[in-house]
């Protein structure tokens, strides 16, 4: 089953076509790599697909069924998008614990029996720190974690919205083995829960390793898809990341 969709996504900035009538299908339940130079347009994708970003055309498709022509972001919360960025992006002055306490309440602001779900979001706010292994840092500040806790931080944020769809972005970049370990374990318990990950990743060791798909883009524009060994074989995409 399709889960999300583009079909001819479009954004420029100035003269550059970041995305390029962009058509992809992501099917429910994989972990989807995307790959590409460095300026082919990954990051704006994800920023359009986020709700971060205007598009310039195109459309965006959820479940086969709901249409956009524009993303805002309640409506990606509303429909389990969740994001980390490349550049990540925290509560600096706050602690690890209320960043992400500060997602479960905003979640269940509406609730009557707030006391009870302070309990509640207390558990899970530990449940998620010990999967990322920052519950012993739990009362530090943001700004003071190491920049791989920084990210490891961030993917909890992101896996307490309990979303459907989680994009990453660049989430193993600099991150001690260790590190990488958690995120490659968190990645594929998402696939054995059935969400669906859309990965841009560098390291093509873990593109093999984690993805069933993958999307190449060069220029804004799709180059090629398929399976990882199909696709990393594949000409066009040597060509991409060395040069014709
Ligand atoms: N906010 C922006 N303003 C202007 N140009 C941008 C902006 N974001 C991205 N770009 C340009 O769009 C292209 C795609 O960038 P990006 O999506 O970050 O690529 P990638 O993530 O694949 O490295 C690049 O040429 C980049 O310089
Ligand atoms: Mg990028």
């Amino acid at each position: 089953m399709t889960i999300l969709e583009t079909r001819n996504l479009i954004k420029r900035f100035g003269g550059v076509h970041a995305v390029d009538h962009l058509s992809i299908e992501v099917e429910k339940g994989r972990i989807n790599g995307i790959i590409g130079p460095n300026g082919s347009g990954k990051t704006t994708l994800i920023n359009l697909l986020s709700g971060m970003l205007a598009m310039d055309g195109g459309e965006i498709i959820i479940d086969d069924v709901q249409k956009f022509t524009q993303m805002f972001p309640h409506q990606v919360f509303f429909y389990g998008i969740a994001r980390t960025f490349q550049n990540v992006r925290l509560f600096e002055q706050m602690t690890v614990l209320d960043n992400i306490l500060v997602i479960l309440t905003k979640r269940n602001v509406f609730s009557s029996l707030f006391e009870k779900h302070t309990e509640y979001h207390l558990k899970k706010a530990e449940e998620v720190l010990q999967r990322v292994d920052l519950w012993k840092k739990k009362n530090q500040l943001a700004i003071n974690l190491s920049y791989g806790q920084r990210k490891l931080l961030e993917i909890a944020r992101a896996l307490v919205t309990d979303a459907e769809i989680y994009l990453l972005d660049e989430s193993f970049t600099g991150l001690f083995p260790e590190m990488r370990k958690i995120v490659s374990n968190i990645i594929c318990e998402l696939k054995q829960e059935n969400k669906t990950v859309i990965l841009i990743e560098h390291d093509m060791g873990l593109i093999r390793e984690l993805c069933d798909y993958i999307f190449v883009m060069n220029e804004g524009k799709l180059l090629v898809e398929g399976k990882p060994n199909y696709v990393l074989e594949g000409k066009e995409v040597i060509e991409a990341y060395l040069g014709k």
